[in-house]
């Protein structure tokens, strides 16, 4: 069914796979766990992590997308026929699916600030009546997720702008937005990164960023590091695996997985580049920069110290939710594609199975934050406990169990096959790759997945 379907250029195809790693996870938490990790030693043990792990892992991920051509799930049971490796496939759908359900209400914060933004009306506040602007933005924060209707009114809207593009198809919606999105995204970044350097206490700021001290470096910070590679480049969720099934036979797997890591990469280092000097510029250093605080706190107080405010913030927010809605495109795509082929339905049909219970499901994470916070799950209402399974223990599990059927289960020809494209490119370091996808990979994930339970 969906032999005929792909990516119509090269450009298009790594716009829409660098759409759905760069995220919330550049913006929101690669800062949140830089700040918390001792800074520019977290930042290279990072680095050594996207390199060592993150490009095999992906590169096995695209073989098995583009070998199989099919679904997260339909890959397994096409390659493998009759035997019950389509349950990894399963788990990652599954774990997509939960995912959205509470990616979708951030998206939702974001378009909610970002037409805050545009009116002014974040930037009405009486900082000394309402003990500090820290304080004003703070309880903003607090008051609007927890309100039981506006956040559900911001997620239903950005439910439909998925809707919209997802409706279009692979090349006319994902890709042909991902051509616009991208380049807009860099643009933003790019002022963003010209301000901060500029702003007067931009060295402080940079030497925690950039210069490590090595006495930091600790196994829970490269523990941490690993956990925010894979999270960052949208491993073991099958997104990558849905998405290189769209890429035409003569890709170069290689290459493209190295290029949409660095880019990623690109865009956290440069989110580490625009927070740090503006932290220390206005002495916030010993403020949380944890994701949802950062945004929505510390940022618009960093913006009231600058001129225009308003317009830096509807840049910024506007750089957010474009990046917030290309993950959520191939977040949703993973289940889109699923359903298409399982239920044999239309793509339309599919796009509706898939997002319109998450007009509940969402909802439902949304409220969780205020009104029905008293339901909880282990301690944890049901936003929390998303995210918590479904990233410190559904995502490694499917990446433990795609790194083991890729790397033990088909034949070393298969991964072979796929990145050299049938023998066509040459390529040295296979052999290193194929190791880590055997070895190294799967004993680090469930390293790193047993020991967050210690
Ligand atoms: N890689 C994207 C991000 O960094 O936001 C998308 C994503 C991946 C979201 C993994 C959530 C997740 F667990």
């Amino acid at each position: 069914m969906n032999e005929k379907v792909t990516f119509g250029s090269k450009i298009g195809l790594i716009a829409a796979t660098v759409g759905s790693a760069v995220g919330l996870g550049n913006v929101w938490r690669f800062p949140a766990e830089t700040q918390s990790n001792g800074g520019a030693a977290f930042l290279l043990v990072y680095v050594i992590c996207v390199f060592l792990l993150g490009i095999p892992v992906m590169l096995g991920e695209f073989a098995l997308g583009r070998g199989g051509k099919s679904s997260a799930i339909g890959v397994y049971q096409r390659l493998t026929p009759g035997k019950p490796w389509w349950v990894a496939g399963a788990i990652s759908t599954l774990a997509s699916y939960l995912i959205l359900c509470f990616y979708m209400v951030v998206a939702g914060w974001t378009l909610e600030y970002l037409i805050q933004s545009v009116t002014g009306n974040l930037y009405n506040i009486n900082p000394v009546a309402e003990g500090g602007m820290n304080n004003a933005f703070a309880t903003r924060m607090a008051d609007y997720i927890v309100s039981p209707w506006k956040p559900l009114l911001f997620t239903l809207g950005v439910i439909l702008i998925n809707l919209f593009i997802l409706l279009r198809g692979v090349k006319k919606g994902i890709e042909k937005m991902s051509n616009i999105m991208m380049p807009l995204l860099f643009v933003l970044l790019l002022i963003f990164v010209g301000v901060s350097l500029s702003l007067d206490k931009a060295a402080e700021g940079l030497k925690f960023f950039l210069s490590p001290d090595f006495s930091k470096i600790t196994p829970g910070v490269i523990i941490n590091a690993l956990g925010q590679a894979f999270f960052s480049l949208s491993l073991g969720m099958g997104i990558l695996v849905t998405y290189a099934s769209y890429y035409p036979k003569d890709t170069r797997l290689g290459k493209t997985a190295i290029t949409v890591s660095l880019l990623d990469l690109l865009v956290a280092f440069m989110m580490g580049l625009i927070i740090f000097p503006a932290v220390t510029t206005f002495g916030l250093t010993g403020e949380n920069l944890e994701g949802a605080t950062l945004v929505f706190v510390t940022l618009p107080e960093i913006f009231m110290h600058m001129p225009c405010p308003q317009l830096w913030s509807t840049l910024f927010f506007l750089l957010l939710l474009v990046a917030a809605v290309s993950s959520t495109l191939s977040i949703a795509e993973v289940t889109v594609m699923t359903c298409q082929e399982h239920f044999r339905v239309s793509r339309v049909k599919a796009c509706c199975i898939v997002l319109l219970p998450l007009i509940l499901f969402s909802s439902l994470c949304s409220l969780s934050q205020g009104v029905l916070s008293d339901y909880t799950i282990f301690g944890m209402n049901i936003f929390t406990f998303l995210d918590t399974v479904t990233t410190n223990v559904m995502l490694p599990l499917g990446s433990i169990l795609m790194c083991i059927y890729v790397g033990w289960i088909l034949k070393p020809s298969f991964l072979q096959g796929e990145i050299t494209n049938n023998g066509t490119l040459k390529s040295r370091l296979l052999p290193v790759i194929a190791f880590i996808i055997r070895w190294i990979a799967p004993v680090l994930i469930t390293i790193i997945m047993i020991s967050q339970f210690l």
